[in-house]
């Protein structure tokens, strides 16, 4: 027999819903002036980054674990300490976030508090540089 409780993967609304929330994560970033920082500090082509953390986290809510069973993927604090990434630029990364979570039609409201939360305390982890003088 086999465990049915629901994931947060699943409570969340399952991959239409994670692939929802990125997809407009990255809407917002290309569209609003506001992210030009981090939109400068990826590459030109955002397709790959979309598929790569609608996948992570896919798999970090419980759900399906492709991202985290493709080699070299592993951690992913350490695969972005490659990118200057400063506290300013982790604020524009987490408020872009909140909103993309928040515009999601449906989803318990806590619950995705707790997910923009959470995530939130990723990306200021992530910080591996001091502002720009
Ligand atoms: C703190 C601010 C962040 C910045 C500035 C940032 C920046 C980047 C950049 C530049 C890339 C490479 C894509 C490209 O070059 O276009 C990337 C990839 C990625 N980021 Fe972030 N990131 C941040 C936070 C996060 C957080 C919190 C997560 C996890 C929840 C995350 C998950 C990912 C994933 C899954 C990929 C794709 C990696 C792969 O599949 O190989 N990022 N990020």
């Amino acid at each position: 027999m086999s465990d049915t409780s629901p994931t947060p993967f699943d409570l969340v609304g399952g991959k239409p819903a994670v692939d929802a929330i990125v997809g407009r994560f990255y809407d917002l970033i290309e569209s609003d002036p506001d992210y030009a920082g981090l939109r400068a500090v990826h590459g030109p082509d955002l397709g790959p980054v979309r598929e790569g953390l609608a996948s992570y986290i896919t798999g970090w809510l419980g759900g399906p674990r492709d991202w985290f069973e493709t080699p070299g993927k592993g951690c992913i604090m350490s695969l972005h300490n490659g990118f200057a990434i400063t506290t300013d630029i982790a604020g524009q990364w987490i408020n872009a976030m909140i909103r993309a979570i928040a515009a999601e039609p449906g989803l318990d409201e806590h619950l995705g508090s707790q997910m923009a939360e959470a995530l939130g305390r990723m990306a200021h982890g992530m910080i591996n540089r001091t502002e720009a003088a």
